[in-house]
Parts: structure tokens; sequence; C-alpha cells
């Protein structure tokens, strides 16, 4: 049975969270990173400690399941090597021997004068070059690289004599539905495509196999970088009185931003997880995470960050619990997409979720 992540708005949905949690769960047998590669970051806790991984799948919090990243993925061996050190894995984890990889010079080519870094607000991490090249067909890829020769593999054959096999496959997806290169806010996107589907191709699984799309929504949104943001808070936006409370409260606390979206950030400590830089903060787009969900195929919604817009709510582990005013604006949401929100997420802690799963 393979289960696919991912992301249904900008990135930073809280992704790494929610893996985490089915990969601690439903205990998978294998566990598969897909996306782009090292520009993005995932928030994870292990025994207390904080991660934010950039190669390393979420689901290495679960000391049993084989891990894997797919021929898809950009690979910056110094941030995988560094990162297999940091979380202990590296009997457990391969990856695909044809995945790209990053040099100094793309990552000196994204930030360099006038480039992503400054035309799109890329992260800086070589991506985008990296992948420009790989369209090109004159990029490095893993198998050529000497100090990953010990970690190499072919991750479709893998996975697939899994699920053969009858066993639980999780793919992980990264970044959001509105940074894809085909669907999102071009040319204010990443440099590929970021649904459901192509998660399962950048690890070689074919969609007759996948069982569950879980599509990750923050319980408002939030955006790193430039580009268009319809929701994002503005005068009148910060006038509901859901913002109005969250806004005095952050005034009571001395948290003050040259307008409600930076106020917001710094309130929620909402901080790029590669970047370090402020997210612009707004209202759920409902429009956009139903289309979202249609080009996804979602069987299930994840909503986190609930307990941020309605603190009475942290840390509830059963539905029962959340707050009258919490159970609409989920009911809400799931009317608006016309899917149910089968996760809901009400802290960082891997514990802290409400699973309405059959
Ligand atoms: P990308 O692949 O970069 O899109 O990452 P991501 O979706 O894994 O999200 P990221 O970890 O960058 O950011 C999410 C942030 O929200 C992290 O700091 C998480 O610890 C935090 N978080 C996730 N779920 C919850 C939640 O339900 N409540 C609270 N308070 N924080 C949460
Ligand atoms: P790039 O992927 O580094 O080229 O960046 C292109 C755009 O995508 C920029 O606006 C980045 O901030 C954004 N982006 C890429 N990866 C992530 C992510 O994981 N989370 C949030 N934003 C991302
Ligand atoms: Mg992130």
């Amino acid at each position: 049975m393979v289960s696919v992540v991912v992301g249904g708005h900008f990135g930073d949905e809280g992704k790494g969270k929610i893996i985490s949690y089915l990969a601690l769960k439903d205990n998978p047998d294998v566990i598969a990173r897909a996306g782009v590669g090292p520009n993005a970051g995932h928030t994870v806790y292990k025994n207390g400690r904080k991660y934010g991984l950039r190669m390393i799948p979420c689901g290495f919090v679960n000391d049993k399941s084989r891990l894997f990243i797919g021929a898809g993925v950009l690979v910056d061996p110094q941030t995988f090597l560094r990162e297999v050190g940091e979380t202990n894995t590296g009997d457990r984890i391969r990856l695909d021997m044809r995945c790209a990889v990053i040099e100094d010079r793309h990552r000196q080519e994204d930030v360099k004068d006038k480039h992503l870094s400054k035309t799109v607000g890329s992260t800086g991490t070589g991506c985008g070059p990296a992948n420009a090249e790989r369209a090109h067909r004159t990029i490095k890829l893993a198998r050529d690289v000497p100090s990953l020769k010990g970690f190499l593999a072919d991750v479709p054959e893998e996975l697939n004599r899994a699920v053969v096999g009858g066993k639980r496959v999780l793919v992980e997806g990264t970044q959001g539905f509105c940074l894809s290169l085909f669907y999102g806010t071009y040319p204010y996107v990443t440099s590929k495509d970021t649904s459901a589907s192509m998660m399962a191709a950048d690890v070689g699984i074919g969609p007759t196999k996948i069982k569950r799309v879980y599509v990750v929504f923050k319980a408002y949104m939030s955006r790193v970088g430039e580009g268009p943001f319809e929701t994002e808070l503005d005068e009148q936006r910060a006038r509901s009185p859901l913002w109005k409370r969250l806004l005095e409260d952050a005034k009571s606390k001395g948290i003050q931003g040259r307008g409600a979206s930076e106020t917001m950030a710094g309130y929620f400590g909402e901080k790029g997880t590669v970047t370090g830089r402020l997210r612009r903060i707004g209202d759920f787009d409902y429009s956009m995470a139903r289309y979202s969900s249609m080009v996804n195929g979602a069987t299930d919604i994840a909503i986190t960050c609930v307990d941020k817009l309605f603190p009475e709510c942290g840390k509830v582990r059963d539905y029962g619990g959340l707050s009258d005013e919490a159970k609409q604006y989920v009911r809400k949401i799931e009317e608006e997409v016309g899917v149910k929100a089968t996760l809901i997420s009400t802290g960082p802690d891997t514990e802290d979720m409400i699973d309405l799963r059959e």
C-alpha cells in the first residue's frame, strides 16, 4: 500500500510533522523522499531534538523503516553526508544512482547578481541551475560521485518489490502545489512540478499503485520569498475577528512588524527553515486549496497549526477537545475543498495529532 504526502499551498505546511506522525503510527517498511532537493527544509522532532532536514526523509524518526531518496531528487553530497551523520542513518539510507548532483557552481549561479535568488527569491541552494543543467543533459549523477558510492541503489526496484510484497510504502513530497513549475504562480515557482504524480515519478512508482494521497494545508497560509499571494494579510483582511484577536495578542507581547503579515510571521515564529527569511502570512485560500486537491487527487487532507489560530486547542488529541470555533473552521475547509480532513495537527510535537482516519 503506497501513500504520498504533498504540500497543498506554498510549502512549509508542516509536511515534516505529518510525515513523522505517519512514519511512527503506520510503521511503513519503506519511506522515500521525492521532490526538488535541498531547497526544502522539513522540521521534525525525535527524542526531543529538533531537525531541519533538507535531504534525509523525515520518516527517519522510525528506526525500523528503510529510507530512500528517489532519482528525481537533486542531491547535495555535503548536505546529504552531514545529515546522514546527524541522524545516524548510514546503515539504512540509500539514494538512487541516477539522482542528479548539485555542485558549488550551481549554488554560485543561484545567488549571483540578478539571478534566481534576486528575481524569484530562490533559496540559493543551487536547485534551479542544477535542474536546468539536468534538462541540458550535462549534469553529473550520483553514480559518478566517489563519496556517495556506498549509498547507491535502484530505488524503483526496492520500492516496487516492497509494494508487491504487500508492505507499506510512504512517499514524502516537498515544497507545495503553488510552487509547482507547471501549476504554481509562475515565474515565482520552483524548478519542477510539485504535485503527487511528480512525487510518484520521482521515486519510480506508477500511478496505479498509489492508494492514498494526503494533501497538507496549514490552517492559515504562509509564503517565503517573492511572488503573488492573493490572500496575504492586508489592512482589510486583518480586520476579521480572528486576526484582530491574534494581532491584539501580538501587540500585548510587543511584537510589531511593518504590516499585519509581518507582525503575524513574528507572532507565529514563521521563519524559513532553509533561508531564515520571515514568511509572509495570509488567509486560507479555499479556491486554491480546491484546485490543488483536484490536481493532486487528494484522498485525505491534513490541516496543521490549528493551535496557532486557536491557542485553546494546543496539544488536543481528540476531535471532541477542539473548541466550537476550531471545529467550524475545519468543517468549512472540508466543505470548500470537498475532501475530509482526516489528520488535524495541534502542535509541533509528533503526538499532537487528531487522527480521524478509518
Ligand atoms: P517544506 O518541504 O519546506 O515545505 O517543509 P514542511 O512542510 O515540512 O514545513 P516546515 O517544517 O518548513 O515548517 C512548518 C513549521 O510548523 C515547523 O516549524 C513545524 O515544527 C511547525 N508545525 C507543524 N505542524 C504544527 C502544528 O500543528 N502546530 C504548531 N504550533 N506548529 C507546527
Ligand atoms: P528554488 O526552489 O530555490 O529555486 O526557489 C524558488 C521559489 O520556491 C522561492 O520562492 C522559494 O522560496 C520557494 N521554495 C522552494 N522550496 C521551498 C520550500 O521547501 N518551502 C518553501 N518555499 C520554497
Ligand atoms: Mg520547509
